[in-house]
């Protein structure tokens, strides 16, 4: 049993792409926001970002999920799991796995905003869990969540560290949206990349084969499809810096030389003078203590927290107060 349900207006991503670009351009410094790196091509090259031996955070938290699953099932006994964001991985499987043994598991929600994402990850897990229900929802996790389908307890599962793409209160306002969805008693389970050595965490976001700057580049290729813009993305190389301070990684990408750049679906000129970055992604790294101290501020209980065997990475499984 598959269903898909679209929350989406039909010009959200014409409208929402328009306006961050209008804003972020006309910010100072220059800012794009991180989900525009995702269509077709952008999807592709963060999958072979996950391959790669520098970028460890997909193996990590694979790594805590394979070893922690079965005891996750017992503790929350979920007859419903929502995952927001990335549909397909196989890290969804090895949650499906563990509370189908369980025996509590009833219905299966994915929740992204690609349409054909979903609709493809829907059908495989479909296909692969006979008896499960599976209700996809296409929506942005920001404000779609309302009277989200399946019985009690639920539990909404946000992975690969995701939430440090948001800034503090972004993201305390994210936390406090989902607790808001959540009858007491249901559960969240959170997954996030850890504070380290930046001789790690550097590398991770500057490969030595390219792969995360042609990444970061693609955003520039989505602003050119579609918004008519002609940015030369070649003209633009890739840094990752690390922020001691605000203990983020962020991405930019540096204008070679002083460049105009027409924006014909925005009618908007926008100039970059020599050496002028693009902040394009800040990948917020986290503490324990820091963790739990949003996770509360939100109305969470933190319940288990769970790393790898190097620390690297961490899950947690919070209950809604
Ligand atoms: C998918 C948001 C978790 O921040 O590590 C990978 C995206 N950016 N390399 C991250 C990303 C550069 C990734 N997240």
């Amino acid at each position: 049993m598959t269903e898909i349900e679209n929350r989406l207006p039909a010009d959200h991503f014409d409208r929402a792409l328009a306006a961050d670009v209008r804003a972020g351009l006309s910010a100072r410094p220059k800012t794009l926001p991180p989900k525009w790196f995702y269509d077709a091509e952008g999807s592709r090259l963060f999958e072979r970002i996950t391959e790669l031996a520098e970028y460890y955070p997909t193996r990590a938290e694979a790594e805590i999920l394979r070893t922690r699953a079965a005891e996750l099932a017992g503790l929350t006994g979920a007859r419903t799991l929502v995952e927001l964001g990335s549909g397909s991985s196989e890290k969804t499987r090895l949650l499906l796995d563990a509370l189908g043994e369980h025996g509590s598991l009833r219905e299966f929600v994915p929740l992204d905003v690609s349409e054909s994402a979903l609709r493809e990850a829907a059908e495989k897990i479909a296909i692969d869990y006979p008896g499960l229900g599976v209700h996809g929802v296409v929506g942005d996790f920001a404000t779609d969540l309302g009277g989200l389908p399946g019985a009690a307890p639920r539990m909404l599962v946000f992975l690969g560290g995701t939430i440090g793409n948001l800034e503090p209160p972004a993201r305390a306002e994210f936390l406090a949206g989902l607790r808001s969805v959540l009858e007491p008693g249901e559960w969240l389970l959170l997954g996030t990349d850890l504070v380290k050595d930046p001789a790690v965490l550097v590398p991770a976001y500057a490969d030595a084969a390219g792969v995360t700057a042609e990444f970061n580049r693609n955003v520039l290729r989505v602003v050119n499809r579609e918004l008519g813009a002609d940015f030369e993305p070649e003209s633009f190389e890739h840094h990752a810096v690390w922020d001691p301070d605000r203990e983020w990684i962020e991405m930019r990408l540096r204008a070679r030389r002083p460049m105009r750049v027409r924006i014909a679906g925005l009618g908007l000129d926008v100039e970059f003078a020599e050496g002028e970055e693009l902040r394009t992604e800040v990948s917020a790294k986290f503490r324990r203590a820091g963790i739990e101290a949003e996770l509360g501020a939100a109305g969470f209980t933190p319940v288990r927290y769970w790393t790898d065997r190097e620390q690297r990475f961490a899950v947690t499984l919070a209950r809604r107060a």
